[in-house]
């Protein structure tokens, strides 16, 4: 990493090629321009903030506003920049409540943004859709996106999504494997993206009930219920007919698109519930779930937070676990790790989680390791959901 007064409390990888194709072609744009704010959106790891940082360090006034859907990785950036963070030169969405990204943005000056290609489709038109409300509620017809990405991750559909918000799109030169697309000359008259809708059909309480779905931006599965979690929620709703769980404070960890939330305020109606994600696009898609189904009361919260860190230590009867096992296209079982963690610790004494994972993967010791009582509850060629008692 280069470095100026820029240089962060922790060590950041170097910038990889994608992000060096990034900043080429932002370069060849015509650089900054002034009011000359930068606006990152998605920095995984902080080197292209620090990057950012760097490229401003001549001009004192202006700031890098450093934008990400998830919370720890917001939280890291706060961590890795602190300095600059308090001097004001970098503004990061460290809010307790998820801000949609043209909110955040319309606080800077910014015409030039960074990225790397969000992995969805659905992902990047929400992206291009809320810079093109940006560029529209703040007057900035020249605002411009530059988002990387791997040439083998890049299809022809992504410049199609881009050109439905920009009129004017290119792919810059490419760097190794890695290339940008530009997209600059928003189209007025922009919408905000709308969640995307489907449904499941759920067991409740023993009674069939179609629950509607909500997808936004880049959240997990979409609108679509997860074949894993609609086999756990037939095994739990079995078990809590017949009277072995029951709650009075439930947890869906990690909620994506609320699809088990919904379904635990419905079937606990009296109970406290909560859905809580690190990524902002799942808690406004779990919020937007709830809303569908008219499933929202004070006693139901969704919150923006990293593995439940803001929960109380024994504070749940009942927690609901379907975890991320891919680190992208990388099965990574430590994923994992962290998620049970959590969920050891906001269990009380006698409280239950259920939990589901792909079936040619071994979860059991890993929850036999914190927790006791692992039960298989149910298995088919794709998923096993186990229950496991604190
Ligand atoms: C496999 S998806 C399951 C989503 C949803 N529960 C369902 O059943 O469709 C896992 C979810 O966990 C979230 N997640 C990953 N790591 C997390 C963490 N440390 N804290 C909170 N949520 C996390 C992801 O953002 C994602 O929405």
């Amino acid at each position: 990493m280069t470095s100026t007064d820029a240089t962060p409390e922790t060590t950041l990888p170097a910038l990889d090629q994608t992000e060096r194709v990034i900043l080429r072609a932002a370069e060849e744009e015509g650089g900054l321009g002034c009011p000359c704010d930068l606006l990152v959106v998605g920095d995984t790891t902080g080197a292209l903030t620090a990057a950012a940082l760097d490229l401003l360090a001549e001009h004192p006034d202006a700031r890098v506003y450093s934008w990400n859907t998830s919370r720890a990785e917001t939280d890291a950036l706060a961590a890795a920049f602190a300095g600059p963070l308090a001097e004001g030169r970098l503004v990061l969405a460290t809010d307790t409540e998820p801000r949609a990204l043209e909110e955040f943005a319309a606080g800077s000056e910014a015409h030039l943004v960074l990225a790397r290609l969000p992995k969805s489709l659905a992902g990047l038109e929400d992206l291009a859709r809320r810079l093109g409300v940006l560029a529209a509620a703040t007057d900035r017809e020249d605002l411009t996106l530059v988002a990387g990405g791997r040439v083998k991750h890049m299809t022809r559909s992504q410049n199609e999504t881009l050109e439905t918000v920009f009129a004017e799109v290119r792919g810059s030169r490419g760097l190794g494997k890695s290339r940008a697309l530009v997209a600059s000359s928003p189209r007025p008259g922009t919408e905000a993206p709308a969640p995307t809708t489907g449904s499941a059909t759920v067991p409740v309480r023993g009674a069939r009930r179609e629950l509607s779905l909500c997808g936004v931006g880049g959240v997990f599965g979409g609108a679509r219920a997860d074949a894993g979690s609609l086999l756990l929620l037939d095994a739990l709703d079995r078990a809590l007919v017949a009277g072995e769980v029951a709650a009075e404070t439930a947890i869906d960890l990690g909620c994506g698109n609320g699809l088990l939330t919904a379904y635990l305020a419905a079937a606990l109606p009296d109970a406290q519930v909560l859905g809580s994600d690190d990524d902002a696009d799942a808690v406004a898609a779990t919020r937007a779930t709830l809303a569908a189904n008219g499933l929202e009361r004070e006693s139901v919260q969704v919150t923006w937070e990293t593995s439940l860190s803001r929960q109380a230590e024994a504070s749940a009867d009942l927690v609901l676990l379907n975890p991320p096992f891919h680190d992208g296209t990388v099965v990574d079982a430590t994923l994992v790790q962290g998620l049970l963690d959590a969920a050891a610790r906001v269990l009380r004494p006698g409280g239950q989680l259920w939990f589901v994972h792909n079936s040619h993967l071994r979860y059991r010791p890993e929850l036999g390791a914190r927790f006791g009582s692992v039960r298989q509850r149910t298995r088919d060629r794709r998923f096993t959901v186990l229950s496991a008692v604190r």
